[in-house]
């Protein structure tokens, strides 16, 4: 690489404040994991096809191998490292590990972060390829749904019945609860 073409940015990561030089030219995922070592997102594709490296930035879920660094400074960051609490795993993180929602674990950081910003997505009314009643007042978070609405995050130990299995355990059982989700 030719130079450094480097800023100072800011961010909000994991819920505390980050001071960092950067390369214009560097990836969210390159700053995250090869700068400020958060080794939990993954690297699988990197080119937008994989969902390995998944993450969520204002709660909104993005594949951080095809964003620039600089487009999310003054953004809030949350990693795979971010969810749960001091001591304890989130309640997905758990029924991934209830359903085997997982084998080797590779693309669960990803999958986990991405379940999170699409059950939001649903909440907010964002429809999806197979959303029968676009004009419902309340969108369902059934099989089909996760299914479709997870598809960008690809599993190549196959461990997808597990995956869905703990996304609608953990948002059927009230321990996530959100106003305006409901799962068939
Ligand atoms: S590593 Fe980003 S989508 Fe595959
Ligand atoms: S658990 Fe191995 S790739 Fe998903």
């Amino acid at each position: 690489m030719d130079g450094f073409y480097g800023v100072c940015l800011h961010f909000t990561i994991n819920g505390q404040p980050v001071e960092v030089e950067v390369d214009t030219r560097t990836s969210l995922l390159d700053l995250l994991r090869e700068q400020l070592q958060l080794f939990g997102t993954k690297k699988g594709c990197d080119q937008g096809a994989c969902g390995a490296c998944t993450v969520l930035v204002d709660g909104e879920r993005i594949n951080s191998c095809l964003a620039l660094a600089v487009q999310y400074q003054n953004r809030a960051v949350v990693t795979i490292e971010g969810l749960g609490g001091q001591g304890s795993r989130h309640p997905l993180q758990e029924a991934f590990v209830a359903k085997d929602g997982f084998q080797c674990g590779y693309c669960t950081p990803g999958q986990i972060c991405s379940a999170l910003g699409m059950v939001d997505e649903v909440a907010r009314g964002v429809p999806s390829r197979v959303t029968e009643d676009l004009a419902a007042e309340m969108m369902m978070l059934n099989h089909d749904e996760i299914r479709e609405r997870m598809s960008g995050n690809l599993c190549r130990c196959g461990a997808y019945n597990g995956i869905v299995d703990a996304i609608r355990e953990t948002f059927a059982d009230g321990r996530a609860e959100h106003p305006k989700r409901e799962v068939a």
